[in-house]
């Protein structure tokens, strides 16, 4: 008896686990940006979610939504480039500055896309 009820718990604690898992969506791997005339950007975003674990970093300014920054860019609720300024391209230039592993940092580097 004392085993069953082990392996039921055991049972209930992995079927947990598994839901917690499943219940954050961390959106698409690899994503396109709207780069505007420049050109689009390419932006792996689960190996920034794996690099800075915390999501916040990101979505304190726009939601975990597909076409977010559009949006409140056509809402103008976020300035063109902003996210490019304080977020992308700030982050990488302090991470070069501190000797660390980066991403890109010129224009042509990240509008690629054309
Ligand atoms: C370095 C910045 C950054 C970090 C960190 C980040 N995201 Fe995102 N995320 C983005 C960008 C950019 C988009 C696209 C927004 C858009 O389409 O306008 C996005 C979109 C999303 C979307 C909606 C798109 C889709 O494919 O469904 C989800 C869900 C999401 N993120 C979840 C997460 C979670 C969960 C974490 C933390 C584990 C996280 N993100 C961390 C930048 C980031
Ligand atoms: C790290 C990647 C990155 C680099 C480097 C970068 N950009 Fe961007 N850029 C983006 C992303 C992502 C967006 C879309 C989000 C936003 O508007 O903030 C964007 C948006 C823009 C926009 C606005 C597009 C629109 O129609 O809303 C312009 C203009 C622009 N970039 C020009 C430049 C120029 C000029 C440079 C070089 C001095 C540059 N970018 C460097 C990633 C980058
Ligand atoms: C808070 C810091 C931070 C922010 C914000 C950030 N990045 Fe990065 N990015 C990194 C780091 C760190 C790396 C190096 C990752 C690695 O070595 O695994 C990187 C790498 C990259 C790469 C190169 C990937 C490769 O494998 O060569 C691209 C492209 C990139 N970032 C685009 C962007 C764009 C576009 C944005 C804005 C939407 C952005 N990043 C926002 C920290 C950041």
């Amino acid at each position: 008896m004392k085993v069953t009820i082990s392996a039921v718990l055991l049972c209930l604690v992995i079927l947990m686990t598994g839901l917690a898992v499943a219940v954050e969506n961390k959106g698409a791997a690899n994503m396109v940006l709207t780069g505007g005339e420049r050109g689009n950007v390419p932006f792996p975003h689960h190996q920034h979610q794996n690099k800075l674990v915390d999501c916040k970093i990101c979505h304190d300014v726009f939601p975990q939504e597909n076409g977010a920054i559009d949006r409140l860019k056509k809402e103008g609720k976020l300035k063109p480039k902003m996210v490019m300024n304080k977020q992308c391209t700030k982050c990488h230039k302090a991470k070069r500055r501190a000797g660390q592993k980066s991403g890109p940092i010129t224009c042509k580097q990240c509008h690629i896309i054309k």
